[in-house]
């Protein structure tokens, strides 16, 4: 999820995309880069802010595209800087998504004496399209071509020295172009363009464009075809959320594109098996006798769900710790025990704190984070990154669903690696972690009976949510999600646990939300639910496609995808805390007294 902007028309084109990168700079990214055509090609790049990058002194240049990195291959470093150039830098491109096949691109390349520069999976992109034109291709069937060649998700921009001309795609990422008084504009955002114009194309999948001043042509399968040109009426700071009113819900729905990212290349169906790119020592895995995920927050819960799923599925001893609480035990062998730090931020001081503490003590720490560079990914042995894009919100929504899908991989990897999990159950896990992006998909598109249930609730004393087994961590999330935003009284349980206690405090005006899915003993919930309901409490439930609702006040369908059903619930529950905040008015994105990192212990 990088930023991607470009310009063709009449204008000088640096200070155009310059001033586009910056608009995108909003999210926060660790890299940005500007290649400028006239005659040549001339490109700068550089780690950091936008703010930190010049734009290349080639004021004559009508023509450039500008790149803003949020790693996902390689470091930010320089070099791993977007536009990325070919072998004889007459190319250049930019990149958003994963080239799932790039290593076999690049062998491939390698052997004919490409040279690379780079970590990133982008860089074959320019050395491929430079392959077509040494062959006599333009560069638009240059791309048609090369995209032949390319599995994965992508949004690309190419340019070509000599030429004032950009050439474009996208495969299941955003991609825009805007029509202005002064040329075509290009962008992942339409918020990189805004100031110039309003006039804008959504490309669709498999969209090959060409832009030059005053003109832009849309190809499909080789054929010009006609794409509307819609008028955006948003303002900035809604163009930045995407249209949404709140961050909160933009990340809501990014889930599935997310969730595409983190799986991206690292499923292979065929063996049932994962890679996260992980090299543990030989033996390692093997002699391991337990795993501990140290974590906070919404990423505890992400764990617990993790936890589950390792002890439930691969027979390995695995314990969820708070991680402010954490202390390595001295009776644990440190080389048989190994602690995954699981953080969206990757500088929660708490869990930085869990994880020097289990170093120390001689154990292999593993960081699962979004963000690249973090100082958890500087102080582990390892790092998986869970690919989610972003995240602004101080409420973690995309993030938890991705670190879930990242630790049911590494799940899957540590089975087979063990001998504990065969391929046939590993490919069963594997197929349902394919689902999930269309899984989620459904259930965003189920949001009007979300919207309904809020209003109908909103005004309820207290909210209860239940679940087990996978249910249960995401009951505890469900609860979390809403008193963050909401300010109302919201607490989750283990749906067994209700009678012991928490039923004291069941009445008509607490609603209970219940997971009624598979992977959460939905029976045995339903009946916990009905002891709630006889008092009184209306019951919601995410309920398995299929299953039989009629006693319930509301029932919200979950797709089939096994033990993940739960956390396709949580999508629901993530929409409920959202519509009852969002009528009530509360800061949503920036709610009172929180803080999206916490740097402090
Ligand atoms: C803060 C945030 C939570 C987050 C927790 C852990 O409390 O408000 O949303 O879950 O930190 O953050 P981490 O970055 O370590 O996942």
């Amino acid at each position: 999820m990088c930023g991607i902007v470009g310009y063709a028309g009449t204008e000088s084109a640096g200070p155009i995309v310059y001033s586009g990168l910056e608009n995108l700079d909003y999210r926060g990214y660790d890299s940005a880069g500007i290649a400028l055509v006239d005659r040549e090609l001339t490109v700068t790049k550089r780690s950091g802010e936008v703010s930190e990058l010049s734009v290349p002194d080639r004021p004559n240049a009508t023509c450039g595209i500008g790149h803003t990195r949020w790693s996902t291959h390689g470091p930010p470093t320089d070099a791993n800087a977007h536009p990325h150039t070919s072998q004889n830098e007459s190319v250049a491109v930019v990149h958003n998504g994963i080239i799932e096949n790039y290593e076999s691109l690049k062998g491939q390349l390698l052997k004919e004496g490409h040279e690379f520069s780079s970590d990133t999976d982008t860089e074959v992109i320019p050395h491929l399209l430079e392959r077509e034109i040494e062959d006599g291709h333009d560069l638009l069937s240059a791309l048609e071509r090369v995209v032949d060649l390319l599995d994965g998700s992508y949004a690309i921009a190419a340019v070509r020295a000599g030429s004032d001309e950009i050439v474009a795609t996208r495969h299941e990422s955003p991609l825009v172009v805007g029509h202005g008084d002064e040329g075509a504009f290009l962008a992942s955002d339409v918020t990189a363009f805004l100031d110039h114009t309003r006039d804008i194309t959504y490309l669709e999948d498999g969209d090959i464009v060409t832009l030059e001043a005053g003109t832009v042509n849309v190809y499909h399968d080789g054929e010009i075809v006609d794409r509307e040109i819609e008028t955006v009426e948003w303002d900035a700071d809604a163009a930045e959320k995407g249209g949404y009113e709140h961050y909160m819900r933009k990340e809501i729905h990014e889930q599935p594109t997310a969730l595409r990212q983190t799986l991206s290349g690292r499923i292979d169906l065929e063996r049932g098996d994962a890679d996260l790119d992980i090299d543990f020592p030989q033996g390692y895995l093997e002699s391991l006798e337990e795993i501990q995920l140290v974590a906070c927050g919404t990423s505890y819960y992400a764990s617990q769900y993790a936890a589950q799923l390792l002890e439930e599925t691969v027979d390995v001893r695995a314990t969820v710790e708070i991680a402010s609480e954490y202390e390595f035990d001295g009776g644990r062998d440190p080389w048989r025990t190994l602690v995954i730090a699981v953080t969206q931020s990757g500088e929660t001081a708490d869990t930085l704190r869990a994880v020097r503490h289990a170093a120390e003590a001689g154990a292999r720490t593993l960081a699962v984070t979004n963000t690249l560079g973090s100082t958890v990914t500087r102080e582990t042995d390892d790092t998986a990154f869970i690919r989610a894009g972003p995240e602004i919100s101080v409420a973690a929504t995309k993030t938890f669903a991705s670190q879930i899908a990242t630790l049911a991989l590494l799940t899957v990897a540590i089975g087979r690696e063990r001998g504990t999990l065969s391929s046939a159950d590993a490919r069963d896990i594997l197929e349902n972690l394919r689902e999930l992006p269309g899984a989620v998909q459904q259930v965003l598109d189920e949001e009007d009976a979300v919207v309904e249930a809020a209003r109908e609730y909103r005004d309820s004393d207290a909210f209860f949510f239940v679940g087990r087994r996978f249910g249960y961590p995401v009951a505890l999330e469900g609860a979390l999600k809403l008193k963050e935003i909401s300010y109302d009284h919201a607490e989750g349980f283990a749906s067994g646990e209700l009678k012991h206690g928490p039923l004291a405090l069941v009445s008509k005006k607490t609603p209970v939300l219940a997971v009624l899915t598979a992977g959460a003993d939905s029976n045995e919930t339903m009946n916990n639910l009905t002891e709630a309901q006889t008092r009184g409490a209306p019951a919601i439930g995410a309920v398995s496609n299929g299953a039989s609702v009629s006693s319930l006040d509301c029932a919200l369908t979950v797709p089939i995808v096994g033990v993940f059903e739960p956390l396709i619930a949580n999508v629901y529950f993530q929409l409920f805390a959202y519509h009852v905040a969002n009528m009530k008015g509360r800061s949503i994105d920036k709610p009172r007294n929180l803080a999206k990192s916490v740097t402090v212990e």
